[in-house]
C-alpha cells in the first residue's frame, strides 16, 4: 500500500484529470433505479472540483458490445450526478474524437464534464493502445476511482496508464485500505462469512481464504453442497453434486490449516421457494426428501452470532438464505444486525461486498453501520480469490 500512487501530493489546480469512475448503475426505462454508486462517487468529484482541477469523468454502462445503444447512454447518469452533487456537469456525447476533445480542452479550472459510455467503442474492452492514447489526449493525469471495474484490463483501466501518470482516487484508496484491513493484515481472530447460491462461483475464494482465516462461516445454497460432503440429507435443496468432492477437499484443507468451519445446524425449510409456502424450522439432521433448505434457523443464527462476538474482523460475501423471498431473509438479517451492533461498539471491523450482499445489508438497514461495504461485484470476488487486479497494479509505483 505504501507504493500506491495517491493524489495527496499532487498539485491539482488547473490540472486536467481523466477520472475513471464506475457509474455502471442499474437502469430501467431511461431512469437510474439504484444511485448507490453515484452517491459514493460524489465526494471524489467534489474534492477534485474544490481543488480547482478540470474534471473529465468517464465510465462504462452495461455491455453494449462496442456499439452505440441509446438505452446505455450515460446522459441520465450525468443528470442525476449533477442533481445529487449540486455541481454543473456538462455531458459530452462522445468519449473520443475531435469534437469531444475540443469540448474538454475548452474546460476551465473547477469545471466538470461526463463523457459518453466508453463501451460504445469496441477498442475499450480490447484494451487497445491507440484508443487509450486518444482517451489520454483529454488530460494531464489519470485517476482511477473505480475499484469495481479494476478487474477488467480495458483501455480506460489499464492501457491508459502507459500514456499518463496514473493515480488512485480517494474512493479507490479507501476501498483498498478497507480490503487490506480485512484480508491483507487483519486483526485476529478473523472470520469470513461466505454465502450465496453456488459453490462453483466461490471455489477459488474458499481456497484462498481457508489458509488465511481463523473461522469460515458457510451459508446460503452453497452450504448444501458442504452438508452433502458431510453425509447429510438435504432433501430437494439446491446443491452441486459434482462439487461434493471439492467441498470435502476444502473442509480437509481447513482442518489442516486450523481454520474452523461453521455450517448451519438448523434450517428453515419449505417445499417451494415462495412467500406463501408453508415453512418450518428443522434440525439440520432432520431435513426430509420433499423439503428445500431456504434459510438458516435460529440455532445457526445464535451459533454464528456468538462466534462473531469472539472475532475482531469479519469479511462477508453472500447471503445466508434466499433473502429476496420473505421470510427466508431472517437468518441473513439477524447476523447482519449482530455484525453491525458489534461494529458500532468498536468490537468488530466489518467489510462486506458483492451485489447480493449489499442488497441484503440494505434490506437489513445496516449498510451504513458496517466499517466498509464495497459496491463491487466481480472485482470484489477476484480480490477475495487473491488475484492481481489489472486496474490496480498500474496504480502502484513500479
Ligand atoms: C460491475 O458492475 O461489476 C462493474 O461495473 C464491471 O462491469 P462488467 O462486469 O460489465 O465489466
Amino acid at each position: 500500500m505504501e507504493n500506491l500512487r495517491k493524489l495527496d501530493r499532487v498539485e491539482l489546480r488547473g490540472k486536467r484529470i481523466y477520472l475513471r469512475a464506475d457509474l455502471n448503475v442499474p437502469m430501467s426505462q431511461g431512469k437510474v433505479t439504484d444511485a448507490t454508486r453515484i452517491q459514493r462517487f460524489i465526494p471524489t468529484l467534489q474534492y477534485l472540483h474544490n481543488a480547482g482541477a478540470i474534471v473529465i469523468v468517464t465510465s462504462h454502462l452495461g455491455r453494449p458490445k462496442g456499439k452505440f445503444n441509446a438505452e446505455m447512454s450515460l446522459k441520465p447518469v450525468a443528470d442525476l450526478l449533477a442533481q445529487l452533487s449540486n455541481l454543473k456537469i456538462e455531458f459530452i456525447e462522445e468519449s473520443v474524437g475531435q469534437e469531444a476533445l475540443a469540448k474538454t480542452k475548452g474546460m476551465r479550472s473547477g469545471e466538470v464534464a461526463l463523457l459518453e459510455n466508453l463501451r460504445f467503442h469496441i477498442e475499450e474492452e480490447a484494451n487497445d493502445a491507440t484508443f487509450a492514447g486518444q482517451l489520454a489526449d483529454h488530460a494531464d493525469i489519470y485517476v482511477n476511482d473505480a475499484f469495481s471495474a479494476a478487474h477488467r484490463a480495458h483501455a480506460s483501466t489499464h492501457a491508459i496508464s502507459k500514456f499518463l501518470p496514473a493515480y488512485a482516487g480517494p474512493s479507490m484508496v479507501a476501498e483498498l485500505e478497507a480490503l487490506q484491513a480485512a484480508l491483507g493484515d487483519p486483526k485476529r481472530p478473523v472470520t469470513a462469512l461466505i454465502g450465496g447460491a453456488k459453490v462453483s462461483s466461490k471455489i477459488n475464494v474458499l481456497q484462498h481464504l481457508v489458509p488465511r482465516m481463523d473461522k469460515l462461516i458457510i451459508g446460503g445454497g452453497m452450504a448444501n453442497t458442504f452438508l452433502l460432503a458431510k453425509g447429510m440429507n438435504i432433501g430437494k435443496s439446491l446443491a452441486e453434486f459434482d462439487l461434493v468432492e471439492t467441498a470435502r477437499a476444502i473442509l480437509g484443507k481447513a482442518k489442516e490449516c486450523g481454520c474452523e468451519v461453521l455450517l448451519p445446524v438448523d434450517a428453515v425449510v419449505a417445499n417451494t421457494l415462495s412467500t406463501d409456502a408453508f415453512f418450518k424450522t428443522v434440525h439440520i439432521d432432520h431435513v426430509v426428501e420433499d423439503q428445500m433448505i431456504l434459510d438458516v434457523g435460529p440455532d445457526s443464527i445464535e451459533l454464528f452470532n456468538n462466534h462473531l462476538k469472539t472475532c475482531q474482523t469479519l469479511l462477508w460475501n453472500g447471503p445466508l438464505g434466499a433473502f429476496e423471498v420473505k421470510p427466508f431473509g431472517e437468518g441473513t438479517f439477524a447476523v447482519a444486525k449482530q455484525a453491525a451492533k458489534l461494529t458500532k461498539t468498536g468490537k468488530l471491523l466489518t467489510v462486506a461486498g458483492g451485489g447480493d450482499t449489499v442488497a441484503a445489508l440494505n434490506v437489513a438497514a445496516v449498510t451504513e453501520l458496517f466499517s466498509y461495504v464495497s459496491t463491487a461485484g466481480g472485482a470484489f470476488l477476484e480480490w477475495l480469490e487473491g488475484k492481481e487486479l489489472p486496474g490496480i497494479s498500474v496504480l502502484f509505483e513500479q
